[in-house]
């Protein structure tokens, strides 16, 4: 069975066709065929942040394209012949640039007569995790699963009982932990997006440097808040005095933030991984490609034996082969099966 998959939730356009066992056979493998993203970071990084009447018109000005490519580099010939299901992400997202991506994939789902898969982009996330390591993962009884998602958008610990079985255990408060990664390497003048600058610039500095918080790492619950780590570091550039930091002093900044920032994520994944008995902890989202907060969680979860899983890092931003990985797992499910492309709505606040 073949997929193809789109995302437009945000600045990234992206097609991708997969494929995989027909019926869907858990665990087997999934062949990725084509995986065409677009980005429009450089548009964006002119604001620092990303602004929704642009991404929109920039992906109508692409999809087209990118859409043409996904299947060329796929070898799609015959779109009515060789796709099975269209998997689109319908939230959670920005809510101009969600509606050209469902559009799109409505239009052709009414052309070609397809199954449409409406898909929540943080199930998306989740999924990335499959489309390298499948079969690895399928030889293994790894459910119950703890996911750590995190994005530009959220910081989310979610509990999977199986394939489409989602509780939310813990969530961010205000900001997300990719944002904070963002707004703190805008203080620091190292552009957008943040987070990579970050975690780049922070390997030279030391991470014992400055006492910044880790915000609710002690708290009961499983929620997080980066807020306050954000006004933290705001604070502390300020009380240095300082209009631009020197090489040594944002590299100092940087790690200490980081470690602040990673921190939390990583204990309350160990305490939830703990107390929920998990067999597996899966992390996903653009954070996901942070080297401190990879190393920190494979160490960690090597300590409580679990199966731990991370996805390849070309995966770990936004992209559509993990819309269509997770499109082929719900479409197991008949009721997202039996809902018909005129159904299947926008949700810009879609969780699980
Ligand atoms: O999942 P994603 O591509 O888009 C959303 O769904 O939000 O995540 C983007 C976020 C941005 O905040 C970006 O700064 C962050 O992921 N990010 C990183 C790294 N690479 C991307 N954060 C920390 N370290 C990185 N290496
Ligand atoms: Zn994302």
């Amino acid at each position: 069975m073949r997929i193809l998959g789109i995302e437009t939730s945000c600045d990234e356009t992206a097609v991708a066709v997969i494929e995989a066992a027909n019926p869907p056979a858990w665990g087997k493998e999934i062949k990725i065929l084509s995986n065409v993203v677009s980005s429009q970071v450089k548009l964006h990084a002119k604001y620092g942040g990303v602004v929704p009447s642009l991404a929109a018109r920039e992906h109508v000005k692409n999809i087209r394209h990118v859409f043409k490519l996904g299947l060329k580099e796929a070898k799609i010939k015959n779109f009515g012949k060789e796709i099975d299901y269209i998997a689109v992400t319908r939230g959670p997202g920005l809510g101009p640039s969600l509606l050209i991506g469902l559009t799109f994939a409505r239009a052709l789902a009414w052309k070609y007569d397809k199954q449409l898969i409406g898909v929540s982009h943080l199930e998306g996330h989740i999924y990335s995790n499959w489309l390298s390591h499948s079969q690895e993962i399928s030889k293994n009884n790894i459910f119950p699963v703890l996911n750590l998602i995190v994005s530009g958008g959220h910081t989310e610990l979610v509990l999977m009982k199986g394939h489409g079985k989602y509780k939310v255990i813990g969530e961010t408060l205000d900001d997300a932990v990719g944002e904070a990664f963002d707004k703190v390497a805008r203080l620091l003048g190292l552009g957008y997006p943040g987070g990579p600058a970050i975690s780049k610039t922070a390997e030279k500095g030391n991470p014992g440097a400055y006492p910044l918080p880790s915000p609710m790492i002690r708290s009961k619950n499983y929620n997080f808040s980066y807020s306050g780590l954000k006004t933290a570091a705001l604070y502390l550039l300020r009380d240095l005095n300082i209009k631009k930091p020197s090489p040594k002093i944002a590299a100092d900044v940087a790690a200490s933030f980081q470690k602040a920032a990673i921190d939390v994520l990583v204990v309350k994944t160990v305490k939830a991984a703990q107390e929920y008995k998990v067999k597996s902890v899966f992390l996903s989202g653009g954070v996901s490609a942070n080297k401190e907060l990879r190393k920190r969680l494979t160490e960690e979860t090597k300590k409580i034996m679990v199966i731990y899983s991370q996805p390849e890092i070309e995966y770990t931003g936004d992209n559509a082969a993990m819309i269509a990985a997770a499109g082929y797992f719900s479409s197991k499910n008949k009721k997202a099966r039996d809902l018909s492309w005129d159904k299947i709505e926008m949700d810009a606040n879609l969780g699980f």
